[in-house]
């Protein structure tokens, strides 16, 4: 059985826009990734920023650039973000027909390669490009918004998705409704890295948002834990 550390991932989507780099930074003592979430109005319906602000905002924060692309086509965009600072970039499987070849893309621009899937797109869809990946962002709400209740069909997922990579050295990651009272469950079923939007940035001070990462991260401990146990 594997074992890594649990990663918390603050999702600046639920930050204060006018004061990105601030909100940035604000965050960047609790968190071990900084999760930026790309939209394009087309993939998903909502917008959000492009690699412009990603530049402008890796100043602020020396953490990984876990960079989140609900857009499509990805592929013209990978190096754009690469240059821009990105450390992870994740593709969507639903975003194009070549899943296999934008991974490869990633991985030729020297950056780690992530896939996301949907909620209702099954894990087999990765079956054939593990060797390819270095993380797994399993949607635990439809893409597009945050602030949405986590869909708890996906706790099974995440055991599925835990199930299938077996030993080899891929981050399962979650986005969406990941709070204190479901940070422990997705540990226990087999995730390590949390990505948590309004739940980090709610209070609206960096105090606030150091002790809610703590929380998320304690309650996530106590799953892992529990699981073990
Ligand atoms: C949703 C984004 C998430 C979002 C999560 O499409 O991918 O990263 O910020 O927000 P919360 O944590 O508020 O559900
Ligand atoms: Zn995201």
């Amino acid at each position: 059985m594997r074992s890594r550390p649990i990663l918390i991932a603050p999702s600046i989507l639920a930050s204060d826009f006018a004061r990105l780099g601030e909100e940035v930074r604000a965050v960047d003592e609790g968190a071990d990734w900084i999760h930026l979430d790309v939209m394009d109005g087309h993939f998903v319906p909502n917008i959000t920023f492009g690699p412009p602000v990603v530049k402008a905002i890796r100043a602020a924060s020396k953490k990984v650039f876990d960079v989140h692309l609900m857009i499509a086509p990805a592929d013209p965009y990978l190096e754009p973000f690469a240059e821009a600072g990105a450390d992870i970039i994740t593709v969507h499987a639903e975003a194009g027909p070549h899943l296999d070849r934008s991974l490869q893309a990633i991985r030729a621009l020297g950056k780690k390669a992530g896939v996301s899937l949907n909620p209702a797109t099954p894990e087999s869809a990765i079956e054939y490009v593990l060797d390819k990946l270095d993380l797994i962002l399993l949607m635990t709400v439809n893409p597009g918004f945050g602030g949405q209740a986590f869909i708890p069909a996906m706790f099974e997922k995440i055991r599925r998705t835990h199930a299938m990579i077996g030993d080899r050295p891929i981050h399962i990651e979650v986005d969406g409704g990941v709070a204190p009272d479901t940070a422990p469950l997705v540990t226990a079923a087999g995730a390590d890295v949390l990505v948590a939007g309004s739940a980090v940035f709610k209070g609206g001070t960096r105090s606030a948002y150091t002790a809610n990462i703590a929380t998320i991260r304690d309650a996530a401990r106590a799953g892992l834990a529990s699981a073990a146990a």
